[in-house]
């Protein structure tokens, strides 16, 4: 079974850095965070992007949806100022320089296919595409989404990754899906990870990661239950 780190920084370190960029995944390892989390969604060009939103109004100094912006219209964008002035300068990453950033600093990835809607296929396509041709063999990576059908794509693209399936509550028939795509692991929102069913998971041999947790004494109690790692914005907490 695949090692995981115990905390994962989520969005890189997104507490004291603009979230996804490289700034924030630089500063997770100078944190001393071994791993971290990402969101890649494509441009309408198709070049692999790191960003949470279905649109860049939130984190970057534009308006729009990514799935309308080409990549260099994305890549004129400031992804830092709207955190503080601190970060003005930062871009949004393409995955290729994220990995490369990732692989130099040593860290896990775990890569959450975040399509905008409609563009599951195209976007879990071109993600596979860039994990096939940079992605180091044997450095540790899961990915994973809540869409089946990017995972789906994904699998039958690049079935030597594991992948996960995340959701806000443990679906019903996680065991045929985790088996279907080759999952090394299954990520809930951490109010759904209850007692008994993180027993169940763990018993059927899937780690089980859960999202968001800042408070160590909620990411101790987890960690008592079984839970193998966390997502965390502030991964120097703990
Ligand atoms: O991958 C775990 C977590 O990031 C899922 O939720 O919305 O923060 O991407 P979100
Ligand atoms: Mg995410």
């Amino acid at each position: 079974m695949i090692k995981i780190p115990k905390v994962i920084a989520h969005r890189g370190a997104s507490g004291t850095a603009p979230e996804n960029t490289l700034a924030a995944f630089s500063r997770a390892a100078d944190l001393g965070a071994t791993g971290v989390e990402l969101d890649a969604n494509i441009t309408s060009d198709g070049i692999v992007v790191i960003i949470h939103d279905e649109s860049v109004d939130r984190c970057s100094n534009g308006k729009g949806a990514v799935a309308t912006k080409t990549f260099e219209q994305i890549r004129e964008l400031d992804a830092g100022g709207w955190f503080s002035d601190e970060f003005i300068g930062e871009r949004i990453p393409t995955l290729k320089e994220a990995i490369e950033l990732i692989i130099r600093r040593g860290l896990f990835l775990n890569l959450e296919i975040k399509p905008s809607p409609g563009f599951e296929r195209e976007t879990a396509i071109k993600v596979a595409h860039d994990i096939n041709e940079y992605w180091p063999a044997n450095a540790p990576i899961i990915v994973s989404s809540f869409s089946e059908t990017a995972i789906d794509v994904f699998h039958q693209t690049a079935p030597q990754i594991p992948c996960a399936i995340i959701s806000d509550s443990v679906p019903e028939n996680w065991r045929e899906i985790a088996a279907r795509y080759n999952c090394a692991s299954i990520h809930l929102h951490y109010l759904a990870a209850k007692p008994d069913i993180v027993k169940e998971i763990k018993s059927a041999g899937y780690l089980v990661l859960v999202y968001t947790v800042d408070d160590p004494v909620i990411a101790d109690n987890l960690y008592a239950i079984g839970v193998d790692g966390i997502f965390t914005n502030f991964p120097e907490k703990f």
